[in-house]
């Protein structure tokens, strides 16, 4: 009798304490500001016809790129339309066909399908006569082929005759077979003292140098592939692998040099001890997709990776509390600065690093967190604005808001802008502007993020677009975009041209009802870092 009373008094004391803490949690949700209220909705309405006029001047544009590329660069990495031939800047194995089938496939572009599916199936992986960069190999490849496969088994597995009999059931299958292989010919780069892997090597090297260094972003941007190539396949040791480098970032050697910030990192690794050899970084090049998939992983699964969200909010908390900044100029904005060390922050930002308020914005999404969406929706504000501030409108490669750095001549641009050009001004076909306009678009169902998206597709469009296929500009600060430089880059395909397709394509077209990329605040895909949609653990 005692003890059973007892027990009705735990159980009382436990409901009662779930009870209350639920209530402190709906209490405390409330005092942060509703999105609503931050971001008054635009109002803006856009009809099914232009919506669908604009998903396919967007197809066009793929089916444009494309048949440059077949024409004039096939079966190369990618396509130099201005000299009209092809470049080999990714190991040569083809890479605008294995970036490009993704967006293809939910852009129902049969024919490039089929092409696309032929050719992979017969990438021999294990030749190279090219120095291969691990990171570049694994987003780009790895993730192509892994995130094709994902969708061909999938959701359009009957548009595409690939399910079991039918005609491309075994081009499908050999995506992964093709996977597998690539992996076994790259796995002896993580053959360290560490196991981190080498960034950059060549196929016949046969060993690694151990005294090498690699990057951040080097070493933690294969886990969501290698993890992926894994649970398809049932053989562990290509997720061991990735996991067992990231650790060194999990938790830092010697973090007195390697983590200035709390979950914020230095930028260089040694592979002979894990030991960090600098304390500079932020969320631009070098270290970018290191924090987009702490995040990722989470999504992807969260049995296996709660220890990497946990990482993730604590480097989203310090970027808030340290690198926040707003130009003195314009406090209406808000960038996210660099620094050389915890006592040395540079406002400076990059084209590159406008991926942050997207990520921020999954974050805020997965974690059902107020804090992160507000605060990555003011990112992306401010991202738009270095769109919005150029006679192209088209955001430069670099730009920074110190007032103290001002070049001569332009007081009245940073007076007016918040922020100024530094550095490269041209624009190399990169997605992260419109990346982060499509979070936002999910997020707030705000039409005004599709009218940015827009704008920066016609902008693309006057200024990108030759003969044959698109090409990269050298001068954003130009109406015109000025001289173009010479290279279609295969993340054109793969991230630019599916984000634009993906922002227009909600409502009747069929990518989005059969892909469902998010269900309440459940992410049922994941794109890895070059936009190649996983499916995630359920
Ligand atoms: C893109 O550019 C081409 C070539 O100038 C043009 O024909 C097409 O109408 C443009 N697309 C849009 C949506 O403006």
């Amino acid at each position: 009798m005692f003890a059973l009373l007892r027990r009705t008094r735990v159980v009382l004391l436990v409901v009662f304490f779930v009870a209350g803490s639920t209530l402190y949690m709906l209490m405390d949700q409330s005092r942060e500001p509703s999105l609503n209220m931050v971001f008054p909705p635009s109002g803006i309405q856009l009809d099914s016809e232009t919506l669908k006029f604009r998903a396919d001047a967007i197809k066009e544009a793929y089916q444009h790129s494309w048949d440059g590329y077949m024409k004039y660069a096939y079966p190369q990495d990618e396509l130099l339309p201005m000299s009209k031939k092809g470049g080999n800047s990714m190991s040569g194995w083809g890479a605008s066909v294995i970036d490009g089938i993704g967006t293809a496939v939910l852009m129902e572009l049969d024919d490039v399908v089929q092409k696309q599916l032929e050719f992979i199936a017969t990438i021999d992986y294990t030749k190279c006569e090219h120095v291969i960069s691990m990171f570049e190999t694994t987003i780009r490849y790895l993730g192509g082929m892994l995130s094709a496969y994902d969708l061909l088994a999938g959701p359009y597995s009957k548009t595409f005759h690939a399910g079991k009999g039918e005609k491309n059931y075994d081009l499908v299958n050999k995506l992964v077979y093709q996977s597998v292989k690539l992996a076994d010919a790259l796995k002896f780069a993580f053959d360290t003292t560490t196991g981190i892997p080498s960034g950059y090597f060549r196929l016949g090297d046969g060993a690694v140098k151990s005294n090498d260094i690699n990057i951040i972003a080097g070493i933690g941007t294969l886990v969501l592939e290698w993890t992926r190539l894994s649970d398809l396949t049932g053989d562990p040791q290509y997720t061991r692998l990735a996991q067992k480098a990231q650790e060194y970032l999990l938790v830092v050697e010697n973090p007195e040099v390697g983590e200035p910030f709390p979950g914020l990192l230095g930028t260089h690794v040694r592979l002979n001890d894990g030991n960090f050899q600098d304390s500079f970084g932020g969320w631009g090049a070098l270290g970018d997709s290191y924090y987009e998939y702490l995040i990722k992983m989470w999504v992807y699964d969260q049995k296996r990776f709660k220890r990497y969200r946990n990482r993730w909010v604590e480097a989203a908390d310090s970027t808030i509390k340290y690198l926040a900044s707003s130009p003195p100029t314009r406090t209406d904005l808000v960038f996210v600065a660099e620094y050389s060390n915890k006592d040395s922050i540079a406002f400076r930002g990059s084209h590159l690093a406008c991926f942050i308020g997207g990520n921020f914005l999954l974050g805020g999404q997965s974690l059902q967190s107020n804090k992160y969406n507000v605060f990555g929706l003011q990112l992306v504000n401010g991202c738009h604005e270095t769109y919005a501030g150029t006679p192209s409108h088209i955001g430069p490669e670099e730009f920074g808001w110190d007032a103290t750095l001002v070049p001569g001549g332009h007081k009245e641009f940073f007076e007016k802008n918040g922020w100024y050009y530094r550095g490269e001004s041209d624009y190399r076909l990169r997605p992260e502007v419109i990346e982060s306009y499509y979070h936002a678009y999910v997020v707030t169902k705000d039409n005004k993020y599709r009218e940015w998206a827009w704008d920066a597709f016609l902008a693309i469009n006057r200024t990108c677009r030759t003969e044959n296929g698109f090409t990269s500009i050298h001068d954003v600060t130009r109406e015109d975009g000025g001289r173009k430089d010479d290279k279609q880059e295969s993340f054109w395909f793969a991230e630019v041209l599916k984000y634009l397709f993906l922002i227009f394509n909600e409502e009747g077209i069929q990518a989005k009802q059969k892909i469902g990329f998010v269900k309440g605040h459940k992410q049922r895909w994941v794109f890895n870092t070059e936009a190649h949609p996983m499916k995630v653990m359920v």
